[in-house]
């Protein structure tokens, strides 16, 4: 940090800091203890011997920030964006910073984005949510009705079908954030869809729903009934505050464990019918091709995967051999996760890596590989199984069922190759 001038009431006016300092004090007792090794308290460390500004000045008063916003030094975690993705200067895809995350949850101002027909701006005053067709009672809800049912808190990962996408092919974007960042994992406050169906009552003859979004693509996706009477929630809050308008505020679809462009954002109307309607969503896209020729549809579940966010790419280690932590993120459609294995040899051996944090089904899991690293180069992978007996695949074994000309659902092992001097790079393992 270059030398700051202080010029504040009440101090000593332009005091540098230098001119406080006395000159090397030793001592002062390193506090790091165990195998991770703190520098010997030898040497003088000014940070140490000498008081440094935000010690001897007065801070800021809470008037500064009525709305909180992250240190000034994290100012380079944030969503980012490919720029050869969309062919626009106004982009419409953004991701999740995994590498400078830790837990399980994402804060709301670092969710991914992703909108077919860019952020609606809606007054939550004049927003309705319809429910019509085979219904009983067709009913329109103010946010004021739909507050009035009793809610529910969840917290579910959302990953858009084509996150990885670019990546069937081979290693391609140098990056977590790129490769895995369209994955976002919220605590979500709405209310069960069950109650709002049952309000309007749902005919006998209605077998699929079609939420429609209230944004400039009206985006629709068939559902089938039976899921949204199982987990799906109608939520108003992310992480105990208000949607994010880029989140779909004031109200959105959540489709546990299912791919992200079901997750319905600005949830204007749904109508119920007796068979699936066969949108764009989920005919020319979101449809998975295969090698030969035929399309997979109404591939709903997103499938078990894992990503090692440190060290990648845009975090190498940056702190010479020794004692080193490993961590990633893990996640499954079907349900919790069960294990997550770690190879620092790709894929050779593995070894068991420790989950941390809350285990909740259909959400993000944290996980660490603590080891002594000897400094010399790693191919670092990470393998999730889930609850149910999935085993994340690698990525020939995906390729081997199911050709390279699919865009969504790839959820094969990725490799990151740490070299010598710590730095790392996206790779495949033939
Ligand atoms: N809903 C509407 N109304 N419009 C959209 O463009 N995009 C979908 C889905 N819901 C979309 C939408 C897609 S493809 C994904 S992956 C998720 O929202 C992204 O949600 P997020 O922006 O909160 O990350
Ligand atoms: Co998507």
């Amino acid at each position: 940090m270059p030398e700051k001038q202080i010029d504040r009431p009440g101090t000593d006016k332009g005091l540098s800091r230098r001119k406080l300092l006395t000159a090397g004090v030793a001592a002062g007792g390193a506090l790091a203890t165990g195998a991770v090794s703190a520098k010997a308290a030898s040497t003088p460390d000014p940070l140490i011997t000498e008081i440094q500004d935000w010690n001897r000045y007065l801070g800021d008063g809470v008037d500064a920030n009525p709305y909180g916003m992250p240190s000034e030094f994290e100012k380079n975690v944030v969503r980012r964006d490919v720029a050869w993705l969309t062919a626009d200067s106004k982009s419409s895809i953004n991701f999740t910073p995994l590498h400078e995350l830790d837990g399980i949850i994402t804060p709301n101002g670092l969710c991914f984005e992703r909108h077919h027909g860019g952020v609606a701006e809606i007054n939550p005053v004049d927003h309705r949510l319809m429910i019509n067709g085979l219904v009983d009672k067709p009913l329109v809800f103010t946010m004021e009705d739909l507050k009035r049912f009793p809610r529910e808190n969840r917290v579910y990962f959302l990953e858009c079908a084509a996150n990885s996408g670019m990546e069937w092919r081979g290693a391609q974007l140098n990056g977590c954030q790129f490769t895995h960042g369209m994955v976002h994992n919220v605590m979500y406050t709405g209310i069960p869809l069950k109650h709002i169906l049952n309000e309007a009552g749902v005919k006998a003859s209605a077998k699929w729903l079609l939420p429609e979004g209230a944004d400039a693509s009206a985006m629709t996706r068939s559902l089938p009934i039976e899921k949204a009477m199982d987990d799906c929630l109608v939520a108003f809050k992310m992480n105990g505050e208000a949607l994010r308008p880029e989140q779909g505020y004031p109200v959105r679809l959540v489709v546990p464990g299912w791919e992200g462009n079901m997750w319905i954002k600005w949830l204007r109307r749904i109508e119920l019918g007796d068979a699936p309607w066969h949108q764009r969503e989920e005919t020319s896209k979101y449809t998975d091709l295969m090698a030969n020729g035929k399309a997979r549809r109404f591939t709903w579940e997103m499938d078990v995967k894992s990503v090692i966010t440190n060290p990648s790419p845009q975090a190498p280690i940056t702190h010479g051999k020794g004692q080193t932590v490993v961590t990633g993120v893990a996640w499954s459609g079907a349900g919790k996760i069960k294990r997550v294995d770690v190879s620092i040899d790709g894929g050779r051996n593995w070894k068991t890596a420790r989950i941390d944090g809350p285990s909740l089904s259909k959400s993000i899991h944290r996980f660490y590989y603590d080891f002594e690293w000897d400094g010399s180069e790693l191919f670092l992978q990470s393998r999730a199984i889930d609850e149910v007996g999935n085993v994340q695949p690698t990525k020939n074994e995906l390729r081997a069922a199911r050709g390279v000309n699919s865009i969504y659902h790839n959820n094969g092992i990725q490799t990151w190759h740490v070299k010598a001097d710590g730095s790392a790079e996206n790779v495949e393992i033939s």
